[in-house]
This record gives structure tokens, C-alpha cells and sequence, in this order.
């Protein structure tokens, strides 16, 4: 794991090369109150500020200084730096007007680097690191934290599933829970098949080393208001006996990126101590194909009571949320959020960037949408369209698991959780990528926390004071 604390630090008037950050509309009058020398060299690098993230080193008394193209240079967001923090040479550097705000987060990120499977490194030289200073040392540590959270999430989606299976995932929880000094519950075997039918029978077909398992983490002190934060550790897809083809399974080892958000969030929760009573709820298993797998046709009951007939063994990761939000709710939180790779049906909808939201309160929905903006994590709400429930119907169960119909996908699977969740439970699905397919500044191919930092400002806005 990287470690960010070198890479953030408080303005102690140490010494360090200043960086200008101008856009298209800031750029004239800036380059004319520069030496001649500057205006030069900028001109023949044909830096107008117009294309985004282009920067010029300008000499400077032996050091030099950093002038950069930003969108708008009045408005920082969390990316700006981050092509900076990803190639300037090592050293000190601030922002030579303003402070980098939310600008601070991209500049470590861009930092970050998974690379425990290389024997070799890249041909690119080994730079020392980057360190920005911010005269916001309040800002440090928040911004650090959530540099951390959205690494965990990165290296735990892009952890081989081999070396990532339920174990392996319950050990991370178990980390965290140490760190923070949470409990740790944890449910396998007999008592398994028990109490969560469905978690053990998608879980049924892995080996015994891989076997199924629901972890939980509880954490807060007794009387602060419940909140449950499920996530869908699938820590591989196969699609069971309706086996994915090669290339829809490629990326499957990312299906557990529900869990890692899930356990980034309650990182955040923990390490800033919000006042809440903390329920984390992680069903982790392998949909995996052998003479155990479930079959398509199966009729499982449902931890809540409900007959689930099994239409697609590759629609595997409601069925195990479905009895950990059945176990969340029993015990009555007033707000349950979960974090799943749920459908490809939600990319087709919105593409690899945006979640797809659903809410059962409008007022809740609103208030992530607004905090999504605030931190720019965005998603997209997304209805519980009540009609579509006929899609879901059994001809001899309670409900089917997945409909004929290819359309309406992240819908249709979003309507099934919503039948474990009871109506008087204010509840969040984000079914979300936790993959980024195309390389941006700060944010490599692979990996990636989608929906994370709009759902911890949400619990920042409802549960801190002030
Ligand atoms: N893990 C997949 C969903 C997925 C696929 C997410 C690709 C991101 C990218 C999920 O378990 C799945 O296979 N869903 C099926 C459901 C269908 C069988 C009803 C899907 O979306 O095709
Ligand atoms: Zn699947
Ligand atoms: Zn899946």
C-alpha cells in the first residue's frame, strides 16, 4: 500500500517550487505579467492553457516553476493535479495562488501504484515522490484518508481472484476491524446453509478452501442511530452453470467490488469516528461451476421466507445480497446503503463512469445526488419502477431470480433486492463498475472507487455536527 502521508503535508514555509495554474480565459493576462524569458518558452512550447492538463516547467534561479492548464483555473477540482502528481520530477511544490483543495486527492492518487506482480519495474524512470504543500493543514488528514480508501478499493479489485477468494476477503475485513477495533462475526458452514440459503447455494459449487461465507463488522457505540453498509463479494464470476462467455468473464475478478467499496466506506466511517452504529455486512463467495454449483430450475427459500427460483445462475450476486439485506434490516437500522457489480445492464444504461442509483425515498436519493456533486464522485439515479416487478414473476415460486427480458436489467435486479428490504428502512443501491477501462490522470486502467466519496459525504452531511 502506498503510503500518502509523505506526499500531503502542512505549509511550514519550507521551500518549494511553485505551481500556476491558469485556464483559456486567465492565460493572456497571466503570461503578461511574466518575464520575457517565461512568455518565451511557453510560446514555443505552444502553451495556450487550451488543452487540458498540458503543463510547462519554466526556469527559475537555478529551481524552476510549473505553469498548468486546468479547466477552470477559479474552480479546482479533484483531478487537476493529478497529471502533475503523476510527472513532475520528484521535489516540493504548492500552489503558487490559492490552496489545492479537493485538487490534493488526485495529486496523491496519481501516486498510487499496483504493482505487487511486477518482478520488473516499467521502463519509466523510478521517480522519488511528489510532495504538495497546502497552507489547509486541517485538510491533510481527511484527504490522506480518502486517498487510502479509494487505494483499497483499487488493490482489492485488482488482486488476482486466485489470490483473492472469500478468505482473503474476510482477512481484509478482519484488518480493518483490527485497526479500528471493530467485531468481527463471521458465518460459514452448516450455520450458513441455515441462515442464508441463498449465500450458501450460490457459494456451493467453490472448494472447500474458497468456501461461502458472510462476514460482518460491527463497530460505534450502541446508541448512536444504526447503519447498515452491505457490499457483493463475488470474488469470481464464472456465471456458475449458465457459464459467461470468455469475454464477458475477463474482468470477473472484479465482482467483489461491491465488498471493497463496502469496506473502504466503513474505513472511512471508523477512521473519522462519524456517530453512527455500524453494521457491515459482506456475503463473500465464488460462483464457481462443479458438481456442488446450483442449477438453474433450483428452488432456494430465502433467509426473509421467500421461494427464489433460480431463472440464471449467472444473476448470483442479488441472490446473495438478498439475505444480507434480509439480516441488515432485522436489525432495524435507519438507513442501509450497498455497493454491488450487480448487472452489465447498468453500463449499457450509463457507461463505465456513472453508478446507478436507487432509492427508496426521494429525499435520500436527492440528498447522495447533491453530495455526489459536492465531491464530484458522480452517479445517475436510476427508478424502482414498480410494473417491472411482473418481469421477476415464477411460474411455481415466489419470484424468479432474473427475467426473460433483456431489457430493463439493472432495474428489474434492483426491484429483486428490494423485496429483502422492509418499506420502513430508508435504502441506497449503487450498482456500480469498480473498473475503469480507459486510463484518466489520477485514475490508471483497472481498479477503481466509483460512488465511494458521494456516499461518505452523504454520511458526513447527515451524522457530523455542524
Ligand atoms: N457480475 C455480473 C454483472 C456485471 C457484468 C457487472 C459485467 C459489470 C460488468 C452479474 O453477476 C451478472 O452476470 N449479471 C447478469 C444478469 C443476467 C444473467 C440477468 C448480467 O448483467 O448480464
Ligand atoms: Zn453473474
Ligand atoms: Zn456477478
Amino acid at each position: 500500500m502506498t503510503d500518502f502521508a509523505p506526499l500531503l503535508v502542512a505549509d511550514r514555509a519550507q521551500k518549494a517550487r511553485p505551481i500556476h495554474l491558469v485556464d483559456k480565459g486567465s492565460f493572456e493576462a497571466w503570461a503578461k505579467k511574466r518575464p520575457p524569458e517565461d512568455r518565451a518558452l511557453v510560446q514555443a512550447h505552444r502553451f495556450d492553457a487550451k488543452s487540458a492538463f498540458a503543463f510547462v516547467l519554466l526556469p527559475r534561479g537555478g529551481d524552476f516553476e510549473v505553469v498548468s492548464a486546468v479547466k477552470n483555473a477559479g474552480e479546482i477540482s479533484p483531478w487537476c493535479l493529478a497529471k502533475l502528481g503523476a510527472s513532475l520530477p520528484e521535489g516540493t511544490y504548492k500552489l503558487g495562488e490559492g490552496e489545492p483543495g479537493k485538487a490534493a486527492l488526485g495529486w496523491l492518487l496519481a501516486q498510487h501504484k499496483f504493482d505487487p506482480y511486477r518482478s520488473r519495474k516499467p521502463d519509466e524512470p523510478d521517480r522519488g515522490p511528489r510532495v504538495l504543500v497546502t497552507g489547509e493543514a486541517a485538510k491533510v488528514e481527511p484527504t490522506l484518508r480518502l486517498a487510502e480508501a479509494t487505494a483499497l478499493v483499487r488493490d482489492l479489485v485488482n488482486t488476482p481472484a486466485g489470490d483473492l477468494g472469500p478468505a482473503e476477503l474476510e482477512q481484509a475485513v478482519r484488518d480493518e476491524a483490527d485497526t479500528a477495533g471493530a467485531q468481527v462475526r463471521l458465518t460459514s458452514g452448516k450455520e450458513l446453509a441455515e441462515g442464508y440459503p441463498l449465500i450458501a447455494a450460490v457459494g456451493g459449487g467453490a472448494s472447500p478452501a474458497r468456501a461461502p461465507r458472510l462476514i460482518e463488522l460491527e463497530w460505534g457505540k450502541p446508541d448512536h442511530p444504526r447503519v447498515a453498509v452491505v457490499g457483493k463479494g463475488v470474488c469470481f464470476d464464472s456465471g456458475g452453470l449458465d457459464l459467461k462467455p470468455a469475454s464477458g468473464m475477463r474482468l470477473m475478478k472484479k465482482d467483489m467490488g461491491g465488498a471493497a467499496h463496502a469496506l473502504a466506506l466503513a474505513r472511512l466511517i471508523m477512521a473519522e469516528r462519524l456517530p453512527v452504529r455500524l453494521h457491515l455486512l459482506i456475503p463473500a463467495v465464488e460462483n464457481a461451476v462443479s458438481e456442488g454449483a446450483y442449477r438453474p430450475g433450483d428452488i432456494v427459500k430465502s433467509r426473509k421466507g421467500l421461494f427464489v427460483e433460480i431463472d440464471n445462475t449467472d444473476a448470483e450476486g442479488r441472490l446473495i445480497l438478498a439475505d444480507a439485506l434480509a439480516k441488515a434490516g432485522e436489525a432495524a437500522p435507519e438507513l442501509i446503503v450497498d455497493f454491488a457489480t450487480l448487472t452489465g445492464a447498468a453500463r449499457v444504461a450509463l457507461g463505465p463512469d456513472l453508478p446507478a442509483l436507487f432509492a427508496n425515498r426521494d429525499e435520500l436519493a436527492g440528498a447522495i445526488e447533491s453530495a455526489a456533486r459536492h465531491v464530484e464522485d458522480p452517479l445517475w439515479r436510476m427508478p424502482l419502477w414498480d410494473p417491472y416487478d411482473e418481469l421477476l414473476k415464477s411460474d411455481i415460486a415466489d419470484v424468479a431470480n432474473a427475467s426473460g427480458s433483456p431489457m430493463a436489467g439493472c432495474i428489474t435486479a434492483a426491484m429483486f433486492l428490494k423485496k429483502f428490504i422492509p418499506d420502513e428502512i430508508a435504502w441506497a443501491h449503487l450498482d456500480t463498475f469498480a473498473w475503469r477501462d480507459q486510463a484518466k490522470p489520477g485514475r490508471p486502467k483497472g481498479g477503481d472507487a466509483l460512488g465511494l466519496r458521494a456516499v461518505f459525504d452523504l454520511l458526513k452531511a447527515r451524522y457530523l455536527p455542524g
